[in-house]
């Protein structure tokens, strides 16, 4: 880290401490298993905030295997590989998508991914809170599991979007991320969303099982985003390489998609008004 950085991140950590006030936007969605469906969540739920007038940048910060470009169908010639190099701004990264959503690609097995450090990700969020003000979310798609790193970026982070699937291996390890972000005193706020449900009893199943396991041996509470479906057109999409919104607007999963963007709008607006 050169020295510029350095002392960017320690004048904007100072800002930060002054800045108490300012409206909680920065959203991870994380997971414990891998496979879940963070980026398919990530890109979609991006994409329908933008639709509500929300205006959303969504990074792709899985340095293992960054493929939101592969979803997106979408080829840029700045990634955030050449953010953390420190030859960019991270204003210099962003690709517009849409009129309200901006994206940041990664670019997974280029040999020159820099080795992501604490320090790059102090660095990633001094820079985002500096153009913060341009967006109402900024939504980070997220590694799978909690090693120091997503740990890191999840603590820093004002929400948690935990997104597993009805299995009890997925539903085991969202709990172990839980308890890693309760032991190191997070205060991000934690939601869940439960992908791939085969019907709506096993979703609530999942998400009871695992808030009765967070709530009885870590005194600690989580909150319901929402349940998706586990649906043929959101394969369907996938293999298009387009957004589910796009791709089939009716389907059973966009809609999920709908009420959960909405019910995470109100959730930010109690939130913010709460820390008013
Ligand atoms: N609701 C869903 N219905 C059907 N398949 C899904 C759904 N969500 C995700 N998938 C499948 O799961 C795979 C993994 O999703 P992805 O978003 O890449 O996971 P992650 O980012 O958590 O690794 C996708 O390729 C897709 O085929
Ligand atoms: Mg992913």
């Amino acid at each position: 880290m050169n020295g510029q950085a350095s002392r960017l991140i320690e004048l904007n950590k100072l800002a930060e401490l002054g800045n108490k006030s300012s409206e909680s936007k920065i959203i991870s969605v994380c997971s414990g298993k891998g496979g879940t469906g963070k980026t398919f969540f990530s890109a979609n739920f991006s994409y329908q905030l933008s639709k509500l007038n929300k205006r959303v940048l969504l990074v792709d910060l899985d340095y293992n295997f960054s493929n939101l470009n592969i979803l997106m169908n979408q080829t840029s010639s700045s990634t955030i590989s050449d953010f953390f190099e420190q030859s960019e701004n991270l204003e210099n990264v962003i690709y517009n998508y849409s009129s309200n959503l901006d994206l940041v690609f990664g670019d997974s097995g280029k040999p020159a991914f820099p080795r992501v450090s604490r320090e790059l990700i102090d660095y990633l969020f001094t820079s985002i809170r500096r153009i913060q003000h341009r967006y109402d979310f900024i939504i980070l798609d997220s590694s799978a599991g909690a090693d120091g790193l997503v740990l890191q970026q999840l603590m820093r982070s004002d929400y948690n979007i935990i997104v597993t699937s009805p299995e009890p291996t997925a539903v085991m390890d969202s709990y172990v991320v839980v308890k890693l972000l309760v032991e190191k005193g997070s205060e991000a706020k934690r939601l869940v969303v439960v992908n791939k449900c085969s019907d709506a009893e096993e979703g609530e199943n999942s998400f009871m099982n695992l808030s009765v396991a967070v709530n009885h041996f870590l005194k600690e509470k989580i909150e319901l985003l929402g349940f998706i479906s586990l649906d043929a057109s959101a394969h369907k999409s996938i293999m298009n390489q387009e957004l589910l919104l796009n791709f089939d607007r009716e389907s059973k999963s966009a809609q999920e998609i709908y009420t959960n963007s909405a019910r995470f709008i109100t959730i930010a607006q109690v939130a913010n008004n709460n820390h008013r």
